[in-house]
């Protein structure tokens, strides 16, 4: 069933208005790399900015396109549009209509329905134009015309779709994870003491671009030295310095699904034997995490197993002092591992989805897409070894939980010290 048809479903009744993003001006009257609504994107994959799905639920369900008019004037400048009829035809509405209409037709469309399905707040000026039209219905009682008396927040029922991946989904984010692991390969070769990191980040968007990627699935963190330990540094721009480890957190985003991977190692190719304790330690908490992810374990048990071999490791190199349970409890852990195990993954890097049913941690089921990225982040400090100063690790892969535990899709990109040496050395 297609996904518009189950979400209709999922309405029972009322009215969905789902808007795709608007163009964002980034100075002047140049635009940002135009990227659709990630909702209306799941719904439909029109391309096209100033579009608008509309789905009326009930006994005849019908899903409706408003988007730009042909306009051969504007497509000699600026490209080519559907258009309403085309628009129909190739994305398989019920109906389309010209933008330029929705108001008028919204008015109509949301007359006597019992709920109006939308994402309030998240955009102040769709907000403030479904008040106009919802006062427009109301204007309309003396007519017998009732505007609906619930407001439901679409995404809701979004959520809980997007968070089960469906066999395209899966497939695109398996081409999506293979170009990001042969970015890092080819950062991993480009990477040599002298560099800048914005050199090696060039490296990334080469790959990600000539693999046919529209764009980064967020901005590369390409991190020599201490910046490692900065957990969003994305100035790259310092030169990279022998004897540092490099810590790229970077993925490319394909018909807009986002790979996320991480990779951490030495500028020089070699580790040194601080930089191996601490990057053996991370790998072991990541393998420890990535066995915890199966059906029926909730979404803590990768984070709860990854923590325990970390903490375990902070104390033998005695970064940490004291017994791993009280640390845990504590949190004393956090000065050295800040943030989570993993996060869901899919059309937005931190895809939507509840993290919890209630008080508990939401169950993994077949078909979810999480990140595993278990790290260790060590500032330099009196009270902390010197061999360890500036060491900033992550370890991160993406893995689809799978029937029978999981299958991580990032698997090819390099990971043992041995196998992160041997590429560096060709
Ligand atoms: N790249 C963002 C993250 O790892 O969560
Ligand atoms: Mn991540
Ligand atoms: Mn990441």
């Amino acid at each position: 069933m297609s996904r518009r048809a189950r979400l209709l479903g999922i309405m029972g009744s009322g009215v969905a208005v789902i808007p795709s993003a608007s163009e964002k001006l980034r100075n002047r009257d140049s635009h940002y790399p135009y990227r659709a609504d990630s909702y209306f994107h799941y719904l439909c994959a029109f391309p096209e900015p100033e579009a608008v799905l509309v789905l009326v639920a009930g006994s005849e369900p019908r899903s409706l396109l408003f988007c730009r008019d042909k306009d051969c004037d504007k497509e000699t400048w600026d490209g080519f549009r559907f258009g309403p009829d085309a628009g129909r035809e190739t994305f398989g509405f019920d109906e389309a209509h010209s933008i330029t209409t929705l108001d008028e037709k919204l008015v109509e469309l949301l007359a006597n329905q019992p709920a109006l399905w939308f994402s309030l707040g998240h955009d102040a000026s769709w907000d403030a134009r479904i008040t106009k039209t919802l006062n427009a219905v109301r204007a309309q009682g003396r007519d017998g015309k009732r505007a609906p008396a619930e407001i439901r927040d679409i995404r809701m029922a979004m959520d809980a779709m997007r968070l089960i991946k469906d066999e395209d989904e899966i497939a695109l984010m398996r081409r999506a994870a293979s170009i990001s692991v042969r970015a890092h390969h080819r950062a991993m070769r480009a990477a040599r003491p002298g560099r800048f990191e914005y050199e090696i980040e060039a490296e990334l968007l080469h790959e990600f671009r000539a693999s046919g990627c529209q764009a980064p699935a967020y901005t590369s963190i390409v991190a020599g030295g201490a910046n490692g330990c900065i957990l969003h540094y994305v100035d790259n721009n310092r030169p990279l310095k022998d004897g540092e480890l490099l810590l790229i957190d970077a993925g490319c985003e394909l018909e807009c699904y986002a790979s996320d991977i991480s990779r951490s190692f030495p500028v020089n190719g070699q580790f040194s034997g601080a930089q191996a304790d601490v990057y053996a330690l991370v790998l072991d908490a990541q393998t420890a995490a990535i066995a915890a992810i199966r059906p029926g374990a909730n979404f803590h048990a990768p984070h709860a197993a990854a923590l325990k071999v970390l903490v375990q490791g902070m104390v033998d190199l005695k970064l940490l002092h004291g017994a791993v349970d009280g640390i845990i409890e504590s949190e004393a852990y956090k000065r050295f591992y800040m943030h989570r195990t993993g996060h869901w993954l899919g059309l937005d890097v931190h895809d939507v989805g509840e993290y919890k049913d209630g008080e508990q941690w939401k169950m993994l089921e077949a078909g979810m897409m999480l990140t595993v990225e278990p790290g260790c982040y060590i500032r330099a400090a009196a009270d902390v070894p010197a061999a360890f100063h500036d060491i900033g690790v992550r370890i991160e892969d993406d893995a689809l939980v799978t029937a029978g535990g999981c299958e991580i899709i990032t698997r090819d990109a390099v990971k043992t010290i041995a196998d992160i040496e041997a590429l560096m050395a060709e």
